[in-house]
């Protein structure tokens, strides 16, 4: 599975990618604004770091201006996603700038029907929200597993891109079920390096290696 990391915040970025943990990078309004950074210069600094694709996203809700700006924003870099909503204008970009050779994230699914017509119109990534699911008491996961087996069973070359991911228990559980890709916070990724036993063992060897006072340096 590969891992894009779901910010804007350069210095986070660069820490994960000098490590080889970033495929990709995914941004939204909301992750720029937050930023505090014009979105065409960042996105532009990122797209430089990084070799894997780095979604940004369109801010029109109609079709033909969703399609200027995602034509503005293609031009940044040779690795930029377009990511449209998937609403029915996002749709009709989605197929057009697929057809002219441009990445493209369909974003805000939430269900299986969605996904299939994202990939019907040619998405590269389709992007469901397993977080805001689960927020609902709905099962983010299973609709990840629902679209696995509908892209599956009809051969579609649409990228699964698990996105809202929240623990790191949600980036097993998407390895397992087959996610192309999941998008995770940089908190999330770290947090996978934790477990109790780990830590746990680690204490009671450091206590033994200063008892028998061993030294390598
Ligand atoms: C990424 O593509 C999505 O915009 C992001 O994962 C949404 O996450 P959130 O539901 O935590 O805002």
């Amino acid at each position: 599975m590969k891992f894009f990391v779901d910010t804007a915040e350069i210095d986070q970025i660069k820490e994960l990618n000098d490590l080889g943990m970033v495929d990709g990078v995914t941004t939204n309004p909301s992750l720029i604004a937050k930023s505090g950074r014009d979105i065409l210069e960042v996105t532009k600094e990122i797209c430089d770091m990084v070799s894997g694709p780095v979604s940004a996203e369109v801010v029109a809700l109609d079709a033909e201006t969703m399609l200027a700006e995602g034509r503005k924003l293609a031009k940044i870099a040779d690795n930029i996603a377009v990511k449209v909503p998937l609403t029915w204008a996002g749709l009709q970009t989605c197929k057009t700038l697929s057809d002219e050779g441009t990445m493209v994230n369909v974003t805000l699914c939430f269900s299986a029907n969605q996904a299939l017509l994202a990939a019907k119109a040619g998405a590269t990534f389709i992007s469901p929200f397993i977080g805001r699911l689960d927020d609902l008491n709905m099962d983010g996961l299973e609709l990840i597993e629902d679209i696995r087996t509908i892209y599956d069973n009809y051969g579609f070359e649409t990228n699964i891109l698990a996105a809202s991911i929240r623990s790191a228990n949600h980036m097993s559980e998407c390895a397992k079920i087959g996610a192309d890709v999941a998008t995770a916070p940089p908190a999330v990724i770290k947090a996978m390096a934790n477990h109790v036993l780990t830590d746990k063992g680690l204490a009671a060897f450091m206590a033994d290696a200063e008892k028998a006072g061993i030294k390598i340096m």
